[in-house]
């Protein structure tokens, strides 16, 4: 990285200077050829989820949820606790084109004995499913099945074993070690919530295009890993942090300079459900976010150094666009720019 690190009090926490200009300053000091206006009308059009994407979702969950209520009423054995959204549109962070939805099943621990629950789900919805789609259309995964319909529109179905918790603690079992994993669906949601009303229409927003762009960099190159979950804890993080969010340019900046910064060295942890003291003490792990409701969690576990290091070169390559779009003398210039962050459909 070229630039050094400097630390405005002012707007956003982070600050670069590159071959000695401040470019923030520089910025607004210029006419931006690309607004924040503009950037809102991309996200309206082409980034946000739609409305009617997200009913057409619903109702293919909907009609999952009855057969699974159905089916496991008149099969005496099963004990169902409850069902609910997980995932990006319970969040209000989902991308258009939709193609994945998440529903926790959570499930009373006395309900089988030594059975994998990943694969006693993945059954239960071959058998509620029956004919009506081919077997392989339901594929287990380390932590849940995933049924995919003939549109290639996918549900994640998780099972979570349940503990009676109100806060609706529960445990994800891995398929093939049995290893459980603390969570909750609902203080996950909680969690993003209490973020969102403190940048009420804005934090999600900024989530959605760090997640637009990540989109774009798997299209670019099929081996570069960043979980959705992961992004959004970042800028939960920065949010935490003092950064601002009114301003999306802004914001957005702010969050490639923290991946540039940090390099994604620095660990990423939360105290809305634990302490620190509860982290773990060291770890070898390349990148550590931890899940804001189990410590010894963490989301990034199976990320490489190699993982960590795409995705800080991609987050600089990202950044410098941005700093050279505050500098263009015209929209042409500022438009190419932003299309290494947003992709070609990005037309100012
Ligand atoms: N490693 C994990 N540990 C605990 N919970 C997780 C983990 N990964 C995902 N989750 C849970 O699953 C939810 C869905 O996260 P995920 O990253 O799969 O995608 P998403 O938010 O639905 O985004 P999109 O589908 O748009 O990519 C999270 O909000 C969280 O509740
Ligand atoms: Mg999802």
């Amino acid at each position: 990285m070229s630039g050094t690190v400097i630390r405005f009090p002012i707007r956003n926490s982070y600050a670069l200077t590159r071959n000695g200009v401040s470019y923030r300053k520089g910025r607004h000091q210029m006419a931006l050829h690309i607004t924040n206006a503009d950037l809102k009308a991309f996200a309206e059009k082409r980034i946000n989820l739609k409305i009617e994407e997200v009913s057409a979702g619903r109702d293919r969950v909907r009609f999952l949820r009855k057969r699974l209520e159905d089916h496991i009423a008149n099969n005496p054995g099963f004990s169902l606790v409850r069902m609910l959204h997980a995932g990006s549109v319970a969040k209000g962070t989902g991308l258009s084109g939709l193609n994945d939805m998440d529903v926790a099943v959570y499930v009373e621990a006395d309900s089988f004995g030594d059975e994998s629950l990943v694969l006693w789900m993945t059954d239960r919805l071959r058998e509620v499913y029956g004919a009506t789609i081919a077997n392989d259309a339901v594929q287990s995964g380390t932590y849940c099945p995933t049924i995919t319909f003939a549109s290639g529109f996918n549900v994640d179905v998780v099972p979570v074993l349940d503990e009676g918790d109100a806060d609706g603690k529960g445990y994800l079992v891995a398929k093939d070690t049995g290893e459980r994993l603390l969570t909750s669906i609902p203080l996950h949601l909680e969690f993003i919530r209490a973020r969102k009303s403190e940048h009420p229409g804005n934090l999600a927003q900024v989530i959605r295009y760090l997640k637009w762009w990540i989109r774009n960099q798997k299209r670019d190159d099929e081996t570069f890993k960043f979980k959705s979950f992961m992004a959004e804890l970042i800028v939960a993080h920065l949010s935490d942090s003092g950064v601002f969010f009114s301003d999306h340019i802004d914001a957005l900046t702010a969050v490639f300079e923290y991946i540039v910064d940090s390099g994604l060295n620095d660990r990423i942890a939360f105290d809305d459900y634990y302490t620190a003291s509860d982290l773990p003490a060291g770890s070898t792990a390349a990148i550590e976010i931890f899940d804001p409701v189990n410590p010894n969690n963490n989301v990034a576990v199976h990320y490489t150094n190699q993982d960590r290091q795409r995705i800080v070169a991609r987050a600089e390559t990202a950044l410098d666009a941005l700093i050279e779009a505050g500098f263009a003398t015209t929209k042409a210039q500022a438009i190419a720019c932003w299309q290494i962050v947003l992709g070609t459909t990005f037309k100012g």
